[in-house]
């Protein structure tokens, strides 16, 4: 007999059993009180105990399957219920754990003891807390280390008086922080949720839009300033003064090409940064390009009587793919800057490396150069070492800024080494095409 089969027979003959004696008394009950003269006096109650008993076990023993069937029927259908909620809460629970583990925001419940009643990942990076923290330590122990007045108690009482959040730095790094009680299932507060964000991209990009409207207002300005006052003076008659007005004149033009070239780098600027700016590019012997623009850039090194020296001959044609006149561009910018940053009769060597899978353009001068704390920040829009040294106002701070854009546009590097009073070296780097599409494996 199947394992099942007999487990009901047992449950049927438990429920029988219980059945019997309510059944039966009502069944000799009935049977007793059945009008009849049909048995003699003496044995009626013999003959209706009998009856009763025999009818009582009967239907007792009907009743017990009956019931049993519909016991069974509920109990399947309360197994499902239950299975079901269970299974409804795993998946909640496992949503909600896969949710806090994505999110970017670090998020914290804190029970009113202190104890952490969750951390997510974020959470544990954001406040550097090790699982063994997560499990061990309170709330403020964490905090401590990083802020003296988000303590779980100051944070009661910011909430008290329907303050929800704050901002603390650590470590150069700046976090907002937001906080809110969450209740039991009487309504009782039972602790606080706290979220952190690491707000210090967010913010750095803030600052670096109002630098760069201001920078961009400014460098505006300085020429329309100038070119404002010279035409005012002619106007009031300078004008009649020939050798006057040729000058004044002249520092208009170059004026107006200056604010030109300003334009021109931040219409490009927005472009990258829109990333509308489609590359055409080709497969380019890029010894070929260096050197078309070594002979472009030479009249101003003899103009300065500067040597430029071009060391790529030996190299043969060197293939990347790229967008020629935007590399052209680079190369050109990084050669016209260590012309201007190299005194008279300076020297300034080009030279082509091939390195595995990589081809890199170097430009070495040996001019001012430029000093150790502001080399970082050579490739930032806007920013010139010092407007009094070399070039003086002819920069627009925005060359090295775009070159950048471009060389990361081909998935190349640009780098810069320099020591002040001797010189600079520009490398730029771009993948060597071996075969079309595909470019050499290593680096
Ligand atoms: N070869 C170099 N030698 C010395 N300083 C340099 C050189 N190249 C760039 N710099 C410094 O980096 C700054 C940023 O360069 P860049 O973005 O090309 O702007 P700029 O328009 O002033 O040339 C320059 O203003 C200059 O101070
Ligand atoms: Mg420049």
């Amino acid at each position: 007999m199947p394992k099942e089969q007999e487990q009901r027979n047992k449950e049927r003959f438990r429920i029988f059993l219980y059945l019997i004696p309510p059944v039966v008394v009502a069944c000799v009950c009935a049977a007793a009180l059945f009008p009849t003269d049909f048995f003699p006096v003496k044995y009626r109650l013999f003959i209706s105990a009998a009856i009763g008993l025999f009818l009582g076990t009967l239907m007792a023993y009907a009743i017990s399957g009956f019931l049993l069937q519909h016991i069974n029927h509920l109990r399947l259908g309360m197994n499902k219920k239950f299975r079901d909620n269970l299974s409804e809460t795993a998946s909640e629970k496992n949503k909600l754990e896969t949710i806090l583990r994505q999110i970017n925001d670090g998020i914290l419940t804190v029970g009113l003891e202190g104890e952490i009643i969750h951390a997510n990942i974020a959470a544990q990076l954001i406040l550097r807390m090790s699982d063994e923290d997560v499990k061990l330590k309170n709330y403020d122990d964490i905090i401590l280390r990083f802020s003296d007045d988000l303590t779980l108690e100051q944070i009661l009482n910011y909430l008290e008086q329907g303050n929800y959040g704050g901002t603390f730095s650590y470590g150069g790094s700046e976090y907002e922080i937001r906080f809110d009680k969450f209740m039991d299932e009487n309504g009782r507060g039972a602790g606080v949720i706290i979220i952190l964000r690491d707000v210090t991209e967010q913010r750095k990009m803030e600052n670096m839009q109002v630098d760069f409207v201001a920078n961009v207002s400014h460098e505006l300005k300085t020429p329309l300033t100038s070119i404002k006052g010279y035409t005012e003076t002619l106007i009031d008659g300078a004008v009649e003064d020939r050798n006057m007005t040729m000058d004044f004149l002249k520092i208009i033009n170059s004026e107006t090409d200056r604010m030109n070239r300003l334009v021109k780098d931040l219409m490009e600027l927005s472009l990258f940064d829109l990333n509308k700016e489609k590359w055409e590019k080709k497969d380019v012997d890029i010894v070929a390009l260096v050197r078309t623009a070594v002979k472009k850039m030479g009249m101003l090194a003899i103009s300065k009587r500067q040597e430029l020296n071009f060391f790529g001959m030996g190299e043969g044609p060197l293939i990347v793919h790229i967008d020629e006149g935007r590399i052209e561009q680079v190369v050109i910018n990084v050669i016209g800057n260590a012309i201007k940053y190299t005194k008279e009769k300076g020297k300034i060597d080009i030279g082509i490396l091939r390195g595995r899978g990589w081809v890199h353009v170097t430009v070495i001068d040996n001019g001012i150069g430029i000093p150790e704390q502001k080399l970082s920040r050579v490739f930032e829009r806007f920013f010139t070492v010092d407007e009094s040294r070399g070039a003086g106002k002819s920069g627009t701070g925005l060359g090295l800024s775009i070159s950048k854009q471009i060389v990361r546009g081909h998935g190349g590097d640009i780098r810069i080494e320099s020591q002040l009073g001797r010189g600079t070296k520009v490398t730029i780097s771009l993948l060597l095409q071996t075969h079309r599409g595909t470019p050499e494996s290593d680096h």
